[in-house]
């Protein structure tokens, strides 16, 4: 199967019930790439811990969310993740061709949940800011049993649903559409967190 092949199912899954799972978006040698990255390495050091709201009405709030970020700068990342990027970039292309999108580019973060925390239910758009149209969010966590917990629950018309955050696992969402929260987890939980956007994204904090 190519890389395309496996980018197929986000055009039913988007137009119809607004999210879908791509497994092995990430090959296991990609995610191993990736774990081994300083960033993930030193654990907490070089991460920040995350807000809610946007921009200047920033807040932290360990009721709502309690993870970790570090945003990526991709002019400075490291192979690894630009081998993401990339296939974010791809990705991108196909979507737009499959479903008449018009995104331009992408934000993402290096994500971390410590032990216990979670991300209660909300919607990845902003009020003051439309620009995000599809959350993609990649899991890097290689042997993940359904007893440590951390899943992502999706909220769509049709029921809730659990996903769990496998290494390589991407799923991809209408930001503007799809609730959705996650689960506190009995172990540290990594992934890429990322924005799929209809405008530049050196356009948005200018
Ligand atoms: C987020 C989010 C989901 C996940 O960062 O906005 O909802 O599975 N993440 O990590
Ligand atoms: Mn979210």
């Amino acid at each position: 199967m190519t890389f395309t092949d496996k980018l197929n199912p986000l055009a039913d899954g988007l137009a119809g019930h607004g999210f879908a799972v791509i497994d092995d978006f990430l090959l296991p040698d990609e995610v191993t790439a990736i774990l081994q990255l300083d960033e993930f390495q030193n654990g907490l050091l070089q991460f920040k811990k995350a807000g809610i709201g946007h921009q200047q009405e920033k807040q932290i709030n360990e009721g709502v969310r309690g993870d970790y970020i570090q945003w990526i700068d991709r002019a400075t990342a490291m192979p690894a993740i630009q081998a993401y990027l990339e296939k974010l970039n791809t990705l991108i292309g196909f979507v737009n061709q499959a479903l008449y999108l018009s995104l331009k580019d992408y934000e993402v973060h290096l994500t971390q949940y410590p032990p216990g925390t979670f991300y209660k239910r909300h919607l990845d758009q902003f009020k003051k800011d439309d620009h995000r149209k599809l959350s993609a969010i990649c899991y890097l966590n290689t042997n993940w049993k359904p007893e440590e917990g951390g899943q992502l629950r999706l909220y769509p018309e049709t029921g809730a649903l659990d996903i769990l955050p496998e290494a390589g696992k991407l799923v991809c969402f209408r930001s503007d559409l799809l609730e959705h929260e996650v689960l506190p987890a009995t172990r540290t939980r990594l992934s890429l967190t990322g924005w799929l956007l209809d405008q530049h994204a050196d356009l948005r904090h200018l």
